[in-house]
């Protein structure tokens, strides 16, 4: 076996059943010591968590890696880390197929008027409506990454003009490229829809606001799958009251769970679903997970390290 006896590993995941993890954990790793953190847990070499509190990293000084059971490492960051340890997030585990799944079926649904349909169906009236032309349905994703990657080749499967912006250029078969707070204006303004698949930093916090989201086409829609501190509400209630916008699909929110009082529940415009567009697929990131704590252990290089200071 790789792993070191005395190897251990902590779990310390708000909002998650320990149970299934540990016992998964511990399978794949039967000579590492698994526990269940709480506070006075003797000092671990690696640490599999999400949203942990900051008295968690305060008393495990030691670790050399944490492994953030997501992709979204924002909330992480916010903590003070041992300074020693690497951040991993998850990279993929099965989330950018969900994704993509995700994001094809709320484009669909808005090419398509599947709203429109379901409504007459309802009232028993059999009418054709005229759906756009595909051309004109350019479908813009911000955040190329993993899972920005992964949705605007399944969008291109189907055909639409597919354009992205990250911070650095990319080359993806089909898709226009765009890049950097230069090219941003011009990526806007070609997207009849907005996919946002940003991370969650200094720089992408409130970047859908009234200001930029004035600049998508006439009548376009938003799906916003990354981060609810991406998008300012109000402005998005405003353009959607004023008919900039036709309409928003979102599955995250500032406030999770959604309070039941917030006007984006009832908005007849707006679509919500509860952070559910890609979940953790638990076995796969264990299999993750596990096969870098033993190339950590063995000085392999691995993939998904995050960079504290880019935010991502
Ligand atoms: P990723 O691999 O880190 O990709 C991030 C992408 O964003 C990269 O293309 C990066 O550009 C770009 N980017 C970062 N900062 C930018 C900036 N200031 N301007 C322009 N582009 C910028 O992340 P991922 O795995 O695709 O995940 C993206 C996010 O999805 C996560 O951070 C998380 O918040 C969210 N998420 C949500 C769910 C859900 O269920 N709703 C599930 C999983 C993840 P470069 O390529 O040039 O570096
Ligand atoms: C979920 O939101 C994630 O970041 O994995």
């Amino acid at each position: 076996m790789l792993t070191s006896p005395s190897m251990k590993i902590t779990f310390c995941c708000t909002d998650t059943k320990p149970d299934l993890w540990l016992s998964g954990l511990q399978a794949a790793l039967p000579q590492a010591e698994v526990s269940l953190w709480q506070p006075g847990t003797p000092p671990a070499d690696h640490a599999v968590v999400w949203a942990p509190p900051q008295q968690f990293f305060d008393e495990q000084t030691q670790l050399k890696g944490v492994f953030n059971i997501g992709a979204g490492v924002d909330a992480l960051l916010k903590l003070r880390l041992p300074p020693g340890a690497l951040v991993v997030r998850l990279d993929d585990a099965g989330m950018s197929v969900q994704m993509a799944e995700y994001v094809c079926h709320a484009v669909i649904r808005y090419f398509r008027e599947f709203e429109g349909y379901a409504l007459d169906a309802k009232n028993g009236k059999w009418a054709y409506r005229k759906s756009p032309q595909r051309d004109d349905f350019s479908v813009g994703v911000m955040g190329l990454g993993v899972l920005g990657e992964r949705v605007a080749k399944s969008l291109r499967a189907f055909e639409f003009p597919v354009n992205g912006w990250s911070r650095s250029a990319k080359t993806i078969e089909g898709v226009q490229s765009f890049c950097g707070e230069a090219q941003f204006n011009e990526f806007l303004s070609k997207s009849q829809v907005l996919v946002n698949l940003l991370p969650l930093t200094p720089d992408t916090q409130d970047l859908l606001n009234r200001t930029t989201l004035s600049q998508l086409k006439p009548g376009a829609f938003v799906i916003n799958v990354a981060r609810g501190a991406h998008l300012v509400e109000d402005d998005l209630l405003a353009l959607l009251n004023e008919g900039h916008l036709a309409g928003a699909t979102l599955d995250v929110f500032r406030v999770e769970p959604l309070p039941p009082e917030h006007p984006f529940w009832r908005h007849p415009k707006i679509t919500v679903t509860p952070h559910t567009s890609a979940r953790t697929l638990r076995e796969t990131s264990i299999a993750q997970i596990v096969g870098k704590i033993l190339a950590l252990e063995q000085g392999a290089p691995i993939a998904g390290i995050v960079d504290a200071v880019r935010g991502y």
